[in-house]
C-alpha cells in the first residue's frame, strides 16, 4: 500500500452492513497521509467478480456522501468496493482494503416465507407466555446460509444450538404498522450435514407487551407471529410455513420489555407441541433498517450491600440500561427475584418509587424477573425485557454471591467518537454521566428514559441531538428513528409527540413546538455534522410539511387572544398545545400546562416556527430547490418579526424567565442591537439568580453558548461550575453517574423523584466540544473557535468526525495560552484565536501560544 490511502470505508455510514435495502447506498472514508485529496475513485464489484460501478476518477476532494451510481443493484448479493485517492501533487495511491456491503431483498416477492402463528388462541387482555416454535431439517450439503427473519414481537433465534446473531430485542422497535425490520444473518458456521434444527422464541416486546406511560398492550396487534426464510447458496432451503410446531410450554412464562420475565428452570425441558396456523400479514411493509442492531455492550460487576432494612441489594456501580446475568447453584423449587431501581432512597434502602407512574398505581413499571430455581447450576438472562437500573434488590433463600451476577449494559453498537477532559473533575463527571444517558437510551431509538416512558420523545432528541452526535456514531440510530417520525406524520403534516406512537392514535400534545420541530432541527443538525445532504433528501418532504403545518396554524391566529400589528398576526402561531420551555425549576408543571392550554405559549412556538422555516430554507439550498429557498426564508422573516412584536417592548425583552432571551438569541430572532440588550440582561438575570440557571428541557442546551458568544464568558463558565441546585453539577455532588430529568433529581434530603436518566440537560456537553473546545463543522467546514477561560486550567477535546479525528485543546502555562489544534487529511480548519487571530491550518497537529 502507498503512502497515503483512504481508509474506515462506510455504507451509509455503517461498517460491512449485511442486509440492507437502499437502491443507492451512500459511500464514505477517510484519507490518511495526505494533505489534500485532489481526485478519488471508487470501484464495486459484485460476488462474480464483476465490475458494476467505476466512478472514474473525479477530480475533487470529497470524501462522504457519494451515492453509488453504477448498475441497479441485485438482491442477495454482497458488493465489494474499494477506494483510491490522488494526493495535493496529483499522484495516484493504490487502492484501500476493500469494504462491503450486501442487500437482502429488493423485491418483497422474494419472500417464499409464511408468516405462522404460534398460538393456538389469543387472549388479548391476558399476560402470555414466550412461544417457542422449531424445526427440523435436513440438509445434504451445506454453503453459504443466510437467515431473512422478523416477527410481530421480539424473537431470538438458534440453529443447532447456537444463538443467531447478537441483536437484542430484534427486529428492533418500528412504527409498526407502517415499516416492520427484518434482519438478516450469516448462518454458514450454523449449519450442517444432516439434520438441522431451527428454533425461535417470540415475545411480546414493543409490539404487543407494554407500551409507553400507561403501560397499554397490544399496540400493534394482540398476536405473535413469525416470519423467517433460511438460504444457502441463495437457494430457499427452509420457510416458515405450516410444517414448523410450537408450543407455550416453556420456561418464559411472562414476558415484557418493562415489567420484567417470569422464568421456570423446571419447565426447560418442552413439551406440549402443537401445529401452527398461516396467517396473512403480507410482506409490503417489510423493511431493512439499515442501522445497527442492539446488543450487549460493557459488562459491570457487582457490589453486594445489606441495606438499612436488611434487603440485599447488588450495586453495580453504574446507571444504565440492559439487564442482569446469573449462574448460581440453588436447590429446585427455590425462588430469585431481582427488581431494578435507579437508586437508593433517602435512608439507603432500595426504591423504585421514583420512577412509577404515580398516577396510575396499579399500572407502575416493575423492572422485576422471577426465577423459579432446578437443582445445580441455573444460568439465566432475559431474552425480552431491559431496565434500567444500577441497584438490584435480590430475594432468595439461599446465599447471595455477588460474583454470581454480572450486568450488561445493551443499546445500539455506536463507538465513542467524542472525548473531553478538563482540569475540573466534575466536569468530566458531568461528560460521563451524559455519555451514559445517551447509551442508556439509544436503545434502536432516541428515547427519554429507559425506566418509565422508554419512548422516542421528539422534544428530547432534537434538543440532544448535536451533543449525541459528538459523543457517539449515532447517525445509522438517528437516521432510523426520522423514519419513523415520518412513518407518525399526520396528513395535515403535525409531528407527533413521540415516534413510534400508537397507529392512529390523537394525543391533545402532538405538534408541540420544539417536540415537532425535531422535524427540521434533527436532519439538519446531522446533514452539517456528517457533510451528507442524503439525510436532508430522506426528510426534506417531512420537515417542509411540518413548517407548512406550523404556517398553517399561524394563519389561524386572531387578535383576539394576542394581538400583534398587521400583516403580521397571521405568522404568529398561537393556538394548539405545547410542552412550553418544560421542566424550569421551581415551576409546578402541572399549573404550566393549564396556563399554556389557556393562553397558548406564542413566544416558544413563533420561534420554533421561524427557526424551522429558516433551517428549511438551507436545506433547500443545498438540495437546489431554489423556490422554497425564497419561499421558507420570507416566512421565516415574517414569523420573526411577529416573534419580535410579540415579545419585546421597544425593542426589549421583559421577563425573569432565562429561556425568554435564550431562545431567540440562539435562534438568531433579533435585530444585533436587541441582541446585545437581551444578552446583557440575560446576563445580570443569571447573576441576579446568584450565578444559577432557570432553563428547562429547550433552551437549556444553548444558555452557556449564547452567553459566550455574546461576551459573558465568565457568566457561562460560572453557570457550568456552579454546583448548587439548580445546576449541572449539582448532580455531580450527589453522586450522579446519569443525567437526571429534573434538576432537583435527589433532593437535599437525599429523596429521589422522576427519571434519573434523560440525556436531555446533558446538552450542555455540546458547548464543552463547540465553545469551550471550539469544534465546528458546518457542511464540510471545520471552524477551531475555542473559549477558555482561567476558571479552567486546561481543557481538551477530541472528535472522530467523519472527516478523521479532529482535537482542540488549551492550558495555561505561566502567563501564556497554549493551544494544540489538530486538523485531519485532507482538511483545512479555520482557526480563530480568543486574542483575535484567525488563519488556516492543513492536516496536522500544531501549537500556538497567546498571552492569556
Ligand atoms: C418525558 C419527556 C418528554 C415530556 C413531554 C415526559 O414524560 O419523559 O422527556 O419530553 O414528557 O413533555
Amino acid at each position: 500500500m502507498s503512502a497515503f490511502f483512504a481508509k474506515d470505508l462506510r455504507t451509509d455510514f455503517l461498517k460491512n452492513p449485511i442486509g440492507i435495502d437502499e437502491p443507492k447506498p451512500h459511500f464514505s472514508y477517510r484519507c490518511e497521509g495526505i494533505l489534500h485529496q485532489s481526485a478519488r475513485q471508487i470501484t464495486v464489484t459484485d460476488e462474480a467478480s464483476r465490475l458494476v460501478w467505476d466512478s472514474g476518477m473525479v477530480p475533487d476532494d470529497k470524501t462522504i456522501d457519494i451515492a453509488y451510481e453504477g448498475t441497479p443493484l441485485s438482491s442477495k448479493t454482497r458488493y465489494s468496493w474499494q477506494v483510491r485517492i490522488w494526493d495535493e501533487n496529483h499522484q495516484a495511491g493504490g487502492f484501500s482494503d476493500s469494504a462491503f456491503f450486501e442487500t437482502a431483498f429488493l423485491d418483497p416477492r422474494l419472500w417464499k416465507a409464511k408468516w405462522i402463528n404460534p398460538e393456538e388462541k389469543i387472549h388479548p387482555n391476558d399476560n402470555q407466555p414466550a412461544s417457542y416454535l422449531r424445526k427440523t431439517f435436513f440438509l445434504d450439503r451445506i454453503g453459504n446460509g443466510r437467515l431473512y427473519i422478523t416477527c410481530h414481537g421480539l424473537y431470538v433465534a438458534r440453529i443447532n444450538g447456537n444463538r443467531v446473531g447478537d441483536f437484542v430485542l430484534a427486529p428492533g422497535t418500528s412504527q409498526y404498522d407502517r415499516h416492520l425490520p427484518y434482519q438478516t444473518y450469516d448462518v454458514t458456521p450454523c449449519l450442517h450435514v444432516g439434520d438441522n434444527v431451527m428454533e425461535v422464541v417470540l415475545g411480546d416486546g414493543w409490539y404487543r407487551g407494554g407500551f409507553g406511560n400507561n403501560n397499554l398492550r397490544n399496540v400493534y396487534g394482540s398476536d405473535l407471529a413469525l416470519l423467517c426464510q433460511l438460504e444457502i447458496n441463495k437457494k430457499t432451503v427452509i420457510v416458515s410455513d405450516e410444517s414448523w410446531e410450537a408450543t407455550q410450554n416453556g420456561p418464559i412464562r411472562f414476558n415484557d420489555l418493562a415489567q420484567g420475565e417470569h422464568y421456570d428452570a423446571l419447565r426447560e425441558t418442552l413439551d406440549g407441541w402443537h401445529p401452527v396456523s398461516a396467517a396473512d400479514f403480507g410482506v409490503d411493509i417489510l423493511v431493512c433498517a439499515n442501522s445497527v442492531p442492539i446488543v450487549e455492550n460493557e459488562s459491570f460487576t457487582a457490589k453486594l450491600l445489606i441495606t438499612p432494612n436488611g434487603e440485599r441489594v447488588l450495586d453495580f456501580g453504574q446507571n444504565m440500561a440492559g439487564y442482569v446475568e446469573f449462574s448460581l447453584s440453588a436447590k429446585q423449587g427455590q425462588t430469585l427475584t431481582l427488581v431494578h431501581g435507579e437508586t437508593l432512597d433517602q435512608s439507603g434502602n432500595f426504591t423504585i418509587q421514583n420512577f412509577q407512574n404515580a398516577r396510575k398505581p396499579g399500572l407502575s413499571k416493575q423492572q422485576r424477573v422471577d426465577y423459579r430455581c432446578k437443582d445445580g447450576l441455573n444460568r439465566y438472562k432475559p431474552l425480552f425485557a431491559i431496565f434500567g437500573f444500577q441497584y438490584v434488590l435480590v430475594t432468595f433463600e439461599g446465599e447471595i454471591r455477588p460474583e454470581d451476577f454480572t450486568a450488561h449494559a445493551v443499546y445500539s453498537q455506536m463507538e465513542q467518537t467524542g472525548f473531553f477532559e478538563c482540569s475540573d473533575a466534575r466536569v468530566n463527571q458531568l461528560v460521563h454521566n451524559t455519555l451514559w444517558s445517551q447509551k442508556s437510551n439509544f436503545v434502536d431509538i432516541p428515547t427519554d428514559c429507559p425506566t418509565r416512558e422508554r419512548q422516542g420523545w421528539t422534544g428530547d432528541a432534537q434538543a440532544f441531538a448535536s451533543t449525541g452526535m459528538f459523543l457517539l456514531d449515532c447517525y445509522p440510530v438517528f437516521k432510523k428513528w426520522l423514519g419513523d417520525v415520518e412513518a407518525c406524520q399526520k396528513k395535515d403534516g403535525k409531528i407527533t409527540s413521540y415516534a413510534p406512537t400508537i397507529p392512529d392514535s390523537h394525543f391533545m400534545f402532538d405538534g408541540s413546538a420544539g417536540w415537532g420541530d425535531a422535524a427540521v432541527i434533527v436532519p439538519f443538525l446531522m446533514g452539517e455534522r456528517y457533510a451528507d445532504t442524503a439525510i436532508l433528501q430522506r426528510n426534506y418532504r417531512m420537515a417542509k410539511r411540518w413548517v407548512d403545518f406550523s404556517a398553517a396554524r399561524a394563519k389561524k391566529s386572531r387578535p383576539g387572544r394576542w394581538f400583534v400589528r398587521r400583516p403580521y398576526q397571521k405568522f404568529l402561531v398561537d393556538t394548539g398545545m405545547h410542552w412550553g420551555e418544560w421542566l424550569e425549576p421551581n415551576q409546578d408543571a402541572v399549573a404550566t400546562l393549564t396556563n399554556m392550554a389557556m393562553k397558548g405559549v406564542p413566544d416558544v412556538a413563533t420561534a420554533y416556527f421561524a427557526y424551522s422555516a429558516r433551517l428549511l430554507s438551507k436545506m433547500g439550498e443545498k438540495l437546489g430547490k431554489t423556490d422554497d429557498v425564497k419561499k421558507y426564508a420570507e416566512l421565516s422573516d415574517n414569523a420573526k418579526t411577529a416573534f419580535r412584536l410579540f415579545t419585546t417592548d421597544q425593542g426589549r425583552i421583559v421577563s425573569e424567565r432565562q429561556c425568554q432571551y435564550v431562545r431567540p438569541i440562539a435562534f438568531d430572532l433579533l435585530s444585533e442591537e436587541e441582541k446585545k440588550r437581551a444578552a446583557d440582561d440575560l446576563d445580570a438575570l443569571v447573576l441576579r439568580n446568584h450565578t444559577h440557571l432557570n432553563t428547562g428541557f429547550l433552551s437549556t442546551p444553548d444558555l452557556c453558548r449564547v452567553l459566550a458568544e455574546t461576551g459573558h464568558l465568565d457568566t457561562a463558565y460560572r453557570l457550568l461550575l456552579q454546583d448548587t441546585k439548580p445546576s449541572w453539577l449539582y448532580s455531580v455532588t450527589k453522586k450522579a453517574n446519569t443525567i437526571w430529568e429534573n434538576w432537583n433529581g435527589i433532593d437535599k434530603e437525599g429523596i429521589p423523584r422522576d427519571s434519573l436518566n434523560h440525556y436531555a440537560y446533558g446538552a450542555v456537553v455540546g458547548w464543552l466540544f463547540d465553545g469551550i473546545c471550539g469544534i465546528r463543522l458546518t457542511a464540510g467546514k471545520i471552524v477551531i473557535r475555542p473559549f477558555p477561560n482561567p476558571l479552567l486550567h486546561y481543557a481538551k477535546a477530541r472528535f472522530d468526525s467523519v472527516f478523521g479525528r479532529i482535537e482542540s485543546g488549551w492550558e495555561y502555562v505561566g502567563n501564556r495560552l497554549r493551544f494544540d489544534i489538530t486538523v485531519p487529511p485532507n482538511a483545512t480548519a479555520d482557526i480563530l484565536l480568543p486574542d483575535g487571530t484567525s488563519f488556516r491550518q492543513d492536516a496536522g497537529r500544531k501549537s500556538y501560544d497567546i498571552d492569556r
